[in-house]
């Protein structure tokens, strides 16, 4: 039952889209309506407003962070196993992707699993974030970096966790964040995949 309740209270944290709740406080436009369509930190940037993208970068970040983090720090006096671990990882990510709150039209991940990974274990989660400013940086293309970054977690996830639960879950994560992408990868493939700050990455 304890377990149950740590599952759905990941959902509806993960249901928090930041993208569309930091718009609407700043009065600005809702992100599924422009850009990409893709309540995220990337399409938020294309309204032009640097700070309103950064507070839904932490924000989502932060939730997929603290769920697991909560899960971690209580999981012995709540009587929580690894797999129940996992399955707030996968849960809290799942609300971002199909959040209760917004007509379940979520976001793509990319954030939430950062946290989720900071959380599970910090080596995998800044080498991956690493990787991701690194390419991010390098290319300027915030779908590239995260298709890299969701192909290299599952592979350090199975070097670093012993724990087996934690890297289903991770598969788990970057099969659905790498599908969810799937308007990005044609882009990519065709080279019409926009530039950060630009319009683009798979229009709506
Ligand atoms: O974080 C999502 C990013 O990888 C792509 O976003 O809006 O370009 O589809 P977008």
């Amino acid at each position: 039952m304890t377990s149950l309740i740590a599952v759905l209270a990941a959902y509806l944290l993960g249901s928090l889209s930041f993208a569309v709740i930091v718009s609407r406080l700043m009065g600005l436009d809702d992100p599924r309506s422009y850009g990409s369509g893709n309540p995220g930190a990337t399409n938020v940037l294309r309204s032009g407003n640097k700070k309103a993208a950064l507070l839904t970068l932490v924000g989502d970040a932060v939730k997929g962070w603290l769920a697991v983090f909560i899960a971690l720090a209580l999981a012995s006096s709540l009587g929580l196993t690894v797999r129940d671990i996992a399955l707030v990882a996968v849960a809290v990510f799942l609300g971002h992707l199909w959040p209760v709150y917004f007509r379940f039209q979520g976001g793509k991940g990319v954030a939430t699993a950062g946290g989720i990974l900071l959380a599970l274990d910090w080596r995998v989660g800044l080498i991956t974030l690493v990787v991701w400013l690194v390419i991010a940086k390098g290319f300027k293309i915030s779908s590239l970096a995260a298709l890299v970054a969701a192909l290299l977690a599952p592979v350090l996830t199975a070097w670093l966790m012993p724990e087996r639960d934690y890297l289903y879950a991770t598969l788990l994560l970057s099969v659905l964040l790498i599908v969810r992408h799937h308007r990005n990868i044609r882009d990519l493939l065709s080279g019409r995949e926009g530039k950060i700050g630009q319009s683009g990455g798979g229009e709506a």
